[in-house]
């Protein structure tokens, strides 16, 4: 009985408790009640992003002994595509099909997703790109001029900067869920939209904290259970140390920095902010599955590893289609209301 009730008060915590931040984030101020103040997660974040293993010729992160995570992505960008075009198409298809295009990056980083989409530029272009990392923008600067694109790298804090020029598109490429002033910046970014412009995203949006939905982390419980262990191998949050999860290790993933600070509050505040043309739904769980935590633990050339991702993909497939799990990535395209 004793050992009975004990599971089920484990199951309980660890699989039906939904968690959160300790302390909900809406503005800069709101840090001021958490143990990590706004400059220190700047300079936080900057580490971080200093520290990511990276592509030399591009700038572009990598991920290290991980296929897995590159056949997710495939899979999302192609599941949310707008007519068939992902955010990268889509950007290329908008610049080729006018004259002159001004375009605004916010939190580009190396600007490497920048460089890929304007290497298919057949007309003119202007692209300023802001992002927090001085370190990133000198690289993007340096990228840019070698290459000769039509880039300005800009080093700013999106959280407290304002547009001073209109622009025909604005783009975020995984940056929103390290932004803290979001109702602000949806503001300047509709006013800086050219009438006819639009604001175009590629996006986490899980709760905030990165924490998981309730039926993702039941979903995610039912597949540690009959995973073996080597799949369940944690290659990120015990340092040097590969530890083997039982469950999901779940955790506030915004403690220190800006990561998905705010990432729960992005769609609603897009649908708030702007008219949706186009709302891309991602993948549910594959992600928290093929990333840095447990990505490396599927070796593609294996015929077992890649029949577990075969299956991993389409189980994803049937519960985002029958809407039994929420998403988690976003393409958006929206015009100002
Ligand atoms: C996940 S990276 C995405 C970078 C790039 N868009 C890409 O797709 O490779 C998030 C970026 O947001 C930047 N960032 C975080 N907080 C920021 C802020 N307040 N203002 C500007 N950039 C910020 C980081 O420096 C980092 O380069």
């Amino acid at each position: 009985m004793k050992l009975v009730l004990g599971n089920l008060v484990k199951f309980y915590r660890r699989i039906l408790r939904d968690h959160s931040q300790p302390v909900k984030i809406s503005n800069i101020a709101d840090f001021e009640r958490t143990s990590v103040s706004y400059e220190q997660r700047v300079l936080n974040e900057n580490w971080t992003f200093d520290n990511k293993p990276r592509d030399v010729e591009t700038g572009n992160e990598v991920a290290p002994n991980n296929d897995f995570v590159i056949r997710y992505l495939i899979l999302e960008r192609r599941l949310s595509a707008y007519k068939g075009s992902d955010l990268w198409e889509y950007v290329r298809k908008f610049v080729n099909s006018r004259n002159f295009t001004s375009i605004l990056s916010i939190g580009s980083g190396p600007c490497a997703v920048e460089m890929e989409i304007a290497q298919g530029f057949v007309r003119d272009y202007q692209w300023d790109c802001i992002d927090l990392n001085e370190n990133l923008i000198r690289q993007a600067t340096k990228r840019a001029q070698a290459l000769g694109y039509n880039l300005q790298p800009i080093v700013g804090d999106i959280n407290q900067k304002k547009f001073d020029k209109p622009y025909d598109l604005i783009v975020a490429v995984a940056s929103l869920h390290h932004f803290v002033e979001l109702e602000k910046l949806f503001l300047s970014v509709s006013n800086a939209l050219k009438p006819d412009g639009e604001f175009v995203v590629y996006e986490p949006i899980c709760k905030s904290g990165m924490f998981l939905f309730r039926r993702q982390r039941l979903l995610l419980a039912l597949l540690f259970l009959f995973l073996p262990k080597k799949y369940r191998l944690n290659h990120q949050d015990y340092g040097a140390e590969k530890r083997c999860d039982r469950f999901y290790n779940e955790y506030d993933r915004s403690g220190w920095t800006f990561e998905c600070i705010r990432s729960g509050d992005i769609p609603q505040l897009l649908k708030a902010g702007f008219k949706v043309k186009h709302w891309g739904r991602g993948m549910t769980f594959l992600r928290r599955v093929s990333d840095s935590v447990y990505g490396p633990n599927f070796d593609l050339r294996k015929k077992k590893d890649n029949l577990i991702v075969g299956f991993f993909c389409l189980l994803d497939r049937f519960v985002r289609f029958f809407r039994l799990v929420p998403v988690e990535g976003l393409f958006f395209i929206g015009k100002r209301k």
